[in-house]
């Protein structure tokens, strides 16, 4: 069965299904995730408050198997960027080009907004995000304590 990317339109009916989701998805790495289903439900709250038309999930089916929040007015050093907060994709989908299309379709979603630059902040240890997005063109900046930036330009 084919994976599809769509805008998530209510939180509401999937919240319980994407908090296990992500807590699927930061398994033994709980360093860089929330890991009380209750701080997990916060966080995507506030992810989508922040993001109403740029929470992108990847669903198989009618499931959702990961998902992507694209920030398009974050401040980062007193400059616009468009800030991917959350990339996840379940263990068994991954290796496929899931987290790719969803990072594809982030930077779409900045270009149309005009933005210049796309940025995060990944676990310094987090080997397997880090090889990911180098991929995806993005290169490594500041650090700060745990955290790395990884930026790249939108042409
Ligand atoms: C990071 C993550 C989103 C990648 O999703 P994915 O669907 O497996 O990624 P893709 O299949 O699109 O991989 C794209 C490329 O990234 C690289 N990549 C992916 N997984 C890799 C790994 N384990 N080791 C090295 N490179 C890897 C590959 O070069 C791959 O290229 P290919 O398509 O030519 O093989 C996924 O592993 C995940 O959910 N991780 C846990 C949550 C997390 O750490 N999120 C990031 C928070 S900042």
């Amino acid at each position: 069965m084919g994976i599809g990317i769509v805008p998530l339109e209510q939180m509401d009916p999937l919240e319980d299904v994407l908090v296990k989701l992500y807590l699927r998805c930061y398994e033994g790495m709980e360093e860089y995730a929330y890991s009380a289903p209750r701080d997990v439900k916060r966080y995507l709250r506030w992810l989508c408050r922040r993001t109403p038309f740029s929470f992108f999930l990847a669903v198989k089916g009618d499931e959702p198997v990961g998902f992507l929040v694209a920030d398009d007015h974050w401040e980062e050093d007193g400059e616009t960027v468009g800030e991917i907060h959350e990339v996840v994709v379940a263990p068994e989908e991954r290796g496929k080009g899931v987290g790719s299309a969803l990072v594809q379709r982030a930077l779409d979603h900045f270009r149309e907004k005009g933005l210049k630059k796309v940025g995060l902040w990944v676990g310094r240890r987090n080997k397997r995000a880090k090889a990911f997005y180098t991929h995806l063109g993005f290169k490594e900046g500041d650090a700060k304590g745990k955290w790395i930036r990884m930026e790249r330009p939108l042409e």
